[in-house]
């Protein structure tokens, strides 16, 4: 979802080359773009197509990031979400490149959000761990590096391998069928397109260090229902609330995370959007 939105802003940039990577065939049709099938977890594809390609700037936004998916196979996690950007940050040392990373939420333990660039990462699911492992490395690199940690995005794209919040109550909203959503858990939701336009910022500005890029709204997963709801003119009466221990999930989920983006504001003049003026964005983004 994010890479999209990356290519998508970058390419209108002037004198920018872009070069997307993903895992197969492209899925994605955009004009000026070219693209390559390299698994990043693979040292040799990385390798050979990163030296050919020789990027001065890489934002690293691959993951696997379904929680559950992690916990149940730790190894398939490490492996494409620590063992893949190794090998990125291997090939970024050799080319000297600038190197964004995208992180989570997910690094804090959800006792104490919303969450400041200089508070103690705990994570407590496997999915967390892996995102935080790559944090240090890249913190004991060589390189000149940022990290962009962001929470609960929504948004859209082509051919997403993944839903997210906003799209999953909308599609069972207009099916009619009743959802619970949980009421204890704190997240400030990321409009992607906003987080994309922050990853430019600390590029064009040459920021490096860690930053908090998300909504400015701090809500339950239950409020954001209700507000797409609202915003899509779908039946609100079938969103009931529930407690996060209600459900079974495999994978720990923190409680309050979200963050405090002042940081961003004041040093990148990140301006993200209100969660009703994303969900307005998604709804004629759908439409167009
Ligand atoms: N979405 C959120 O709510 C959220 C919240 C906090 C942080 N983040 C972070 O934000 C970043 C972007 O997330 P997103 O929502 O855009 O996720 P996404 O839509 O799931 O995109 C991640 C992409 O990484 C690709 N990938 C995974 N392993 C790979 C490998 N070995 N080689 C090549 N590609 C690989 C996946 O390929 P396939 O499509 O083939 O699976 C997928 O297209 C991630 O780093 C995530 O941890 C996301």
């Amino acid at each position: 979802m994010l890479g999209q939105k990356l290519v998508l802003l970058f390419s209108k940039s002037e004198n920018t080359t872009v070069i997307a990577t993903g895992k197969g065939p492209v899925r994605i049709d955009f004009p000026n773009v070219s693209y390559l099938d390299v698994d990043l977890a693979n040292r040799g594809e990385v390798f050979v197509a990163f030296m050919k390609a020789a990027p001065t700037h890489i934002i690293h936004a691959a993951a696997i990031t379904q929680v559950d998916l992690c916990e149940q196979d730790n190894e398939m996690c490490w492996r494409n979400n620590v063992i893949a950007s190794e090998n990125l940050i291997e090939v970024a040392e050799e080319l000297d490149a600038n190197f964004q990373y995208i992180s989570t939420d997910f690094v804090f333990d959800g006792t104490a959000g919303p969450y400041k660039e200089t508070d103690q990462p705990n994570p407590i699911n496997f999915y967390g761990k892996s995102k935080h492992v790559v944090e240090q490395l890249l913190i004991n690199s060589q390189l000149n590096y940022a990290i962009v940690r962001t929470v609960l995005v929504y948004g859209v794209g082509q051919n997403l391998s993944r839903s997210n919040l906003v799209l999953w109550v909308k599609n069972k909203l207009e099916n009619h069928e009743p959802i619970r959503v949980v009421n204890d858990q704190w997240r400030s939701p990321t409009f992607v397109d906003d987080l994309a336009t922050g990853c430019k910022l600390i590029l064009e500005k040459k920021a490096s260090g860690i930053f908090h890029i998300a909504g400015k709204e701090y809500l339950t997963p239950y409020a954001i229902a209700l507000k797409t709801a609202e915003i899509f003119s779908l039946d609100s009466n079938l969103i009931s609330p529930t407690d996060a221990s209600a459900f079974k999930e495999i994978g720990t989920r923190p409680l309050k995370t979200g963050f405090d983006i002042s940081k961003s504001v004041k040093e990148l003049a990140y301006e993200p959007v209100s969660l009703e003026q994303g969900l307005i964005l998604v709804k004629e983004q759908l439409q167009s």
